[in-house]
């Protein structure tokens, strides 16, 4: 008799004692299914960093393990939606957001759906200081864990007159995070 077409399920309570060792820096995040429409993917603190991802399908959170935020950049504005434990958020399509994970054992559920063919992702970094864009590169994407890694290095390898805002001749960090998030508060609270 042929192989059932289902598989058994997870026990997911099971999978995150298993895989707790990566749900932290350097990795930070593993999906549950590989090779499936639907991602299923973990993803742990701390993590901290100044790109924010305009994705074209809908992006459910659930933080179950204590507490992120997602800063927003809307057309221009920062805003900031905090992901307290417990709490559920279904993101709309092209929210473009930058999930920021201080706390160290931190845990959140993100479910997406496969990305049709000509329906682009792009990732972009803004000014903190004026909230100009600065860079935007457009992608199709199929993997969330090999596609975006190389985005992120092709950013950072450009030169600070590459990364200068046109808005108000602020040098983007790139890489330094901690830099980018100081102006921003800086600039909330003078
Ligand atoms: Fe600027």
């Amino acid at each position: 008799m042929d192989k059932h077409h289902f598989s058994p399920p997870l026990n997911f309570n099971r999978w995150i004692e298993e895989y707790a060792h990566l749900l932290k820096p350097p990795v930070g995040n593993r999906q549950l299914w590989k090779d499936s429409d639907t991602m299923v993917t973990v993803v742990g603190g701390p993590n901290q960093r100044t790109d924010f991802h305009d994705d074209p399908v809908e992006e459910f959170f659930y933080q179950f393990k204590g507490n992120a935020y997602l800063n927003i950049w809307d057309r221009g504005q920062y805003e900031r939606i905090d992901l307290r434990e417990g709490d559920m958020y279904l993101m709309a399509p092209h929210v473009i957001h930058s999930p920021q994970r201080p706390e160290p054992g931190s845990l959140c559920l993100v479910i997406e759906k496969a990305r049709p063919e000509g329906q682009f992702d792009a990732l972009q970094w803004s000014c903190a200081h004026c909230g100009t864009l600065v860079k935007r590169y457009e992608l199709q994407l199929q993997s969330i864990v090999n596609d975006l890694p190389p985005v992120y290095e092709q950013f950072y390898a450009t030169s600070d007159a590459e990364r200068r805002c046109n808005g108000c001749g602020e040098i983007h960090p790139g890489r330094d995070w901690q830099t980018w998030h100081r102006t921003l508060e800086a600039v909330k609270r003078p």
